[in-house]
């Protein structure tokens, strides 16, 4: 089968289309014919080692130490299942379906095989394969730390970094729980963070949310510059901050912060489980939440598709088609 693969960690161009060993078929795993998948941030992460704040050091021990242990990125993906293994009753040849591989990546290539147990649901039928393949990279990220943080209907949220894949799910979520929502972006993306159901929209390079004395329940942070020392005057008393893009000072101050009782830091890796992608599956199905897509690259131009990424600037998600 074609896949995207690299062999030492670099710029967008160390990824290259190859013919590769199509995986094999194991009892309780279903063989999916992918039409669709996404680069995302964690994939231009594992290619070029650019960690958050840090966390350098942690890179190569976490995606292998001489060079990528997974030669395959790609965390979301979409497509049909073309076979079932043994015992697996849940999933039938021919269902569409969306999973998310999270770390394990193995998405930007032709086939790929899953556990039928693991993070895949039945495609939302609303959704067209390119759709759904950015559904989990966002979507997952954010039914973890909204659960972690316990965002209760009625709460004042801000999302910072609301126009990218995973702020555009957190707008989306945040809203069909209830939240009062503000979104945080660039001038270009006002009218789209709207458009996903914010109350409040704040552009970031003529108002800092940090400084106009209002507070907030739950803040999101994606972009990485809003750490606690920076955000605590906005957070009100028993604030949550949701650290997704957080440093490891943000880690290591989190139990103390926690301790202090006012605050609370939440940061770290998502927290993912079975139950959230079919409740992605549902919020999808009913409209509550539609990914944004930014672009739909074939897989012959996957480099372009990771400059995009690298750019900073996307919206919403990156996408690869695969097969037609
Ligand atoms: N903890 C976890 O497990 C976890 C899981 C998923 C992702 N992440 C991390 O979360 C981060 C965000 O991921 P993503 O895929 O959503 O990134 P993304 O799609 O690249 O989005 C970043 C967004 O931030 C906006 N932005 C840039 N500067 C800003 C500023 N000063 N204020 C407000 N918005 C600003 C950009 O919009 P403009 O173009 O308008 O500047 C862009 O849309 C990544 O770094 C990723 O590694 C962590």
């Amino acid at each position: 089968m074609k896949a995207a693969t690299y062999e030492r960690y670099g710029p967008p161009e160390v990824v290259e289309i190859r013919n590769v060993p199509t995986p094999t078929l194991g009892a309780g795993e279903v063989l999916i014919r992918i039409h669709a998948s996404t680069v995302s941030t964690g994939d231009w992460r594992e290619r070029s080692l650019a960690m958050p704040a840090g966390f350098g050091p942690f890179g190569r021990l976490v995606f292998g130490v001489t060079r990528p242990r997974q030669p395959i990125l790609g965390s979301e993906l979409a497509g049909v299942v073309e076979a079932v293994g043994a015992g697996v009753t849940s999933f039938r040849v021919g269902d569409d379906v969306f999973a998310f591989a999270n770390a394990k990546m193995g998405s930007h290539a032709e086939f790929r095989v899953f556990p039928a147990s693991g993070l895949i649901a039945r495609k939302p039928g609303n959704l067209s394969h390119e759709q759904a393949a950015a559904l989990s990279f966002g979507g997952m990220t954010m039914l973890g730390f909204f659960r972690r943080g316990s965002l209760a209907e009625g709460e004042r949220v801000l999302v910072n970094g609301a126009s990218g894949s995973v702020g555009s799910a957190a707008v989306q979520i945040a809203r069909h729980l209830g939240a009062e929502v503000t979104a945080v972006c660039g001038p270009t993306n006002v009218e789209l963070v709207r458009g996903l159901g914010a109350h409040r929209v704040i552009d970031y390079t003529r108002e800092d949310f940090t400084t106009n004395g209002v507070q907030y329940d739950v803040i999101v942070d994606t972009v990485g510059n809003a750490n606690y020392a920076r955000v605590k005057g906005s957070l009100a008393t028993r604030g949550r901050l949701l650290a997704v893009l957080g440093g490891f000072m943000d880690l290591v101050l989190a139990p103390a912060i926690r301790m202090r009782g006012e605050h609370r830091v939440i940061a770290g890796p998502s927290v993912v489980t079975v139950e959230d992608i079919r409740r992605l599956a549902e919020l999808a199905a009913g409209g509550a939440f539609t990914p944004v897509i930014d672009q739909v690259y074939p897989l012959s131009q996957i480099v372009e598709a990771h400059r995009r990424v690298e750019s900073g600037h996307k919206r919403g998600s990156v996408v690869v088609a695969i097969a037609a």
